[in-house]
């Protein structure tokens, strides 16, 4: 296959691409994605803050203009994100307590029943633990209005769109060694035991000199899947873009029969969050870079 959505698709995969609305209209940008991937997340136009900019206030417009080039073109949707400490709109900010708690609940109800029935997969929660040793969950105002906020986000996910599947998605949690890997393993487990509505986990994979790649991110893919959830690569983008790591990082997904498939954050280099590291498949000019082969080669089983 010629295209990274097809060449995903041979494995029943996905090869998908954060789209940011405002770029849509700039023809390289938009041929370029319209034609290689078939699965689209919108970088911020689903978060908290577009969506509900005043409290009960939903507005769907850069959503549903991201949503509905997606579906016009043929690729389906990751939803991003209903529940996070980031982006949270000001009235969210100053809340607290049991009215915060409303407060995500509502939210999640109202967007997730806007896109009912259509979104593959939902990033329910993101990034929750934090940085660092303690393998403790991030302070927030979310995580101080209990422990159970995240399970009391699926359950409410579950109940608002049954056809979606439901994420955890956070970042530095590829390496099995790192202990944000451990206490985002443990909570899933516990979250499967106890019968708390998780369906896949979604690792972020911004892979810098600060958090590098490891080759055993295969073994935590593996170990994930083995918990009895599907498993995503949702935000790829890798410092320098070298063509052998992409090629890694799509062979790990490949090798994990549970793996859904790869996003990668943005097209070309000058539409990344982080631009300086030139870490994305596309140079400015909308050409292909040797990652971008390395890593179709790796989806034409090559
Ligand atoms: O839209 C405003 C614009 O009106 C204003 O002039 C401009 C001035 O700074 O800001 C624009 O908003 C920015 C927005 O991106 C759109 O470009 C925000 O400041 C900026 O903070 C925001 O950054 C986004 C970031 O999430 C915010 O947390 C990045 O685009 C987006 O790539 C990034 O994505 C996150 C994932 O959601 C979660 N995982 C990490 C990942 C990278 O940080």
């Amino acid at each position: 296959e010629s295209t990274l959505g097809a060449a995903a698709a041979q494995s029943g995969r996905y090869f998908g691409v954060a789209i940011a609305g405002n770029r849509l209209s700039d023809s390289t940008y938009a041929t370029i994605a319209a034609r290689e991937f078939n699965s689209v997340t919108a970088e911020n136009e689903m978060k908290i803050d577009a969506t509900e900019p005043q409290r009960g206030q939903f507005n769907f417009s850069a959503a549903d203009r991201v949503y509905n080039w997606a579906v016009q073109n043929g690729k389906e949707v990751r939803g991003h994100t209903l529940a996070w400490h980031s982006q949270q709109p000001g009235w969210m900010q100053s809340l607290s307590g049991s009215a915060l708690r409303q407060a995500m609940i509502d939210h999640i109800n109202g967007v997730m029943g806007h896109y009912k029935g259509k979104i593959a997969q939902w990033d329910v929660v993101n990034e929750a633990f934090a940085d660092g040793s303690s393998g403790a969950r991030r302070d927030s105002n979310l995580q101080r209005t209990g422990n159970d906020w995240i399970e009391v986000a699926f359950r409410t996910a579950r109940a608002a769109d049954p056809s979606a599947k439901l994420c955890y998605n956070d970042y530095n949690v590829e390496d099995w060694t790192w202990a944000k890997t451990q206490a985002m393993y443990a909570m899933v487990k516990d979250f499967k035991q106890r019968g708390v509505p998780i369906d896949c986990v979604g690792f972020q994979s911004h892979f810098n000199s600060g958090s590098p790649y490891n080759s055993n991110f295969r073994t935590t893919l593996q170990n994930f899947a083995a918990l009895g959830v599907d498993v995503a690569v949702t935000e790829l983008d890798i410092q320098g873009a070298p063509a052998s790591t992409y090629a890694n990082v799509v062979n790990d997904c490949l090798a994990v029969s549970r793996c859904l498939g790869v996003t990668v954050w943005g097209v070309r280099d000058s539409d990344s969050w982080r631009a300086e590291q030139t870490p994305l498949l596309f140079y400015n000019d909308g050409s292909k870079k040797p990652a971008y082969t390395a890593v179709l080669n790796a989806l034409n089983g090559g």
